[in-house]
């Protein structure tokens, strides 16, 4: 039992502090978003993809800033304090943003659609689930159930 505390402080210290700055921030799709990184005159801001990151711009103070991914709308501004302004923001928008290789936001953009019938119909299922195999409620599946009781959102079902 003592392993598993030690592990899991160990993890927590290690996430802890890796992440010291990350901030939870949330958008709505269609809508704009500044991410805040603090910094010393430059700040080169990339995303999260499969297996890395992605570099979106190089902005440093009395430069012009660079681009590294194509920006056809115009969507990546930054601030005069380096933060990074995303406009129009879309689904795929949401990720983790690094400035300088540092992880600093966590953004999660919602879609504009606001179907509430949706989260009613879960609760209602969830409710009267007389079909469940008792098998499930007693074993090791507990720990999966409160996962997914806590990762019920009033969202859109993946398509
Ligand atoms: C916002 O982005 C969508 C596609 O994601 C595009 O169809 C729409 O024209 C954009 N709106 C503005 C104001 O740029």
């Amino acid at each position: 039992m003592w392993v598993l505390a030690l592990t899991a402080l160990l993890v927590y210290g290690s996430v802890h502090t890796a992440h010291s700055a990350i901030l939870i921030q949330r958008g709505t799709e269609g809508g704009d978003t500044a991410l805040y990184c603090k910094n010393d005159g430059k700040a080169i801001w990339s995303k999260g993809v499969d297996g890395g990151r992605g570099r979106i711009l190089t902005a440093q103070h009395g430069e012009v800033t660079i681009k590294h991914k194509p920006d056809p709308d115009h969507r990546y501004t930054v601030l005069s304090d380096l933060s990074l302004m995303i406009k129009n923001l879309s689904l795929s928008d949401s990720g983790i943003y690094y400035c300088n290789a540092v992880p600093v936001v966590s953004l999660t953009v919602t879609p504009l659609q606001t179907e509430t019938t949706l989260c009613d119909q879960t609760e209602d299922t969830d409710t009267e689930s007389g079909s469940t195999p008792e098998t499930e409620e007693g074993s090791a599946e507990t720990g999966n159930q409160q996962n997914r009781a806590e990762e019920v959102y009033c969202l859109a079902p993946h398509p």
